[in-house]
């Protein structure tokens, strides 16, 4: 069995003074359940190097939502995978967010996850079809192109470091998640793409879900053989919520193991 990994995205929310108070409730309140689990928060990155710290020796780990892939130069604005390297652990691309709202292309994702691995960074990367691509069937070719553009060029060592997030863009923000099933289907999707480029390791990389993750929803998600784990973005910004999905999560952790 895959070890889950609960990952919290607070997008652009929360001052600086706010999200260290947060993550110190969280450092409180987590601890018991990493044993069974992985767990990441994603602060904005004005705050990160402050939560790395209030961090630092509790096995929550700290990610950046978004780097360039240069190291330094001209790019206000940016911050870059050289910057977060050797104190932060996790870096998120390709949110559908980026894609959409800053106008990512997948070529542009593939130079990120390079710099990040160069980096040493642990990435997770997000893959999603919009909802009229999912409406018009279009779902596999989506994610198939996202994924191989992605991937291209990345050697099976990176590959240890990397987390597939499938995030259904119609899904997010919407409290309309995907079905357990739809969701365990597509990411059994992924999990064959992943084989094409990295034959055995696939069977031990993360493949999570993203898209109205509540504790309400978590159990019945987690109980699927292919999904690995959450981005949860809005349920990441309330201490109950997201202290109740991690603990459904590891609660299906024990079951499965008993
Ligand atoms: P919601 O959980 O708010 O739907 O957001 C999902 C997401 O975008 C996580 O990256």
């Amino acid at each position: 069995m895959r070890r889950p990994l609960i990952a919290g995205n607070w997008k652009m929310h929360f001052t600086v003074p706010e999200g260290l108070e947060y993550a110190l409730r969280l450092r409180h309140d987590l601890e018991p359940y990493a044993a069974h689990l992985d767990l990441v928060v994603l602060p904005p990155a004005v705050m990160l190097w402050e939560i790395a710290n209030a961090l630092r020796g509790c096995p929550i780990k700290v990610g950046a939502q978004n780097a360039g892939w240069e190291d330094q130069g001209p790019f206000t604005g940016e911050i870059s995978p050289k910057m977060l390297a050797g104190w932060c652990d996790y870096l998120l691309i390709g949110h559908s967010e980026r894609r959409q709202l800053f106008g990512e292309t997948d070529e542009e994702l593939n130079r990120k996850l390079q710099a990040a691995f160069r980096h040493g960074l642990k990435v997770i990367l997000a893959v999603g079809e919009t909802l009229e691509e999912y409406e018009t069937g279009r779902t596999v070719e989506v994610i198939t192109r996202q994924l191989s553009a992605a991937l291209y060029g990345i050697t099976l060592t990176a590959a240890t470091d990397l987390t597939i997030a499938y995030e259904p863009v119609w899904a997010i923000g919407t409290g309309k998640a995907a079905t357990p099933q739809y969701a365990n289907q597509t990411m059994g999707l992924v999990r064959t793409l992943l084989a094409r480029s990295f034959a055995d390791l696939a069977a031990s990389m993360r493949v999570i879900y993203g898209g109205s993750v509540t504790p309400a929803n978590t159990r019945s998600l987690m109980e699927q053989p292919e999904i690995d784990g959450a981005l949860v973005g809005g349920a990441s910004l309330k201490a109950a919520d997201f202290i109740q999905i991690v603990q459904a999560t590891a609660e299906v952790v024990r079951s499965k193991r008993v």
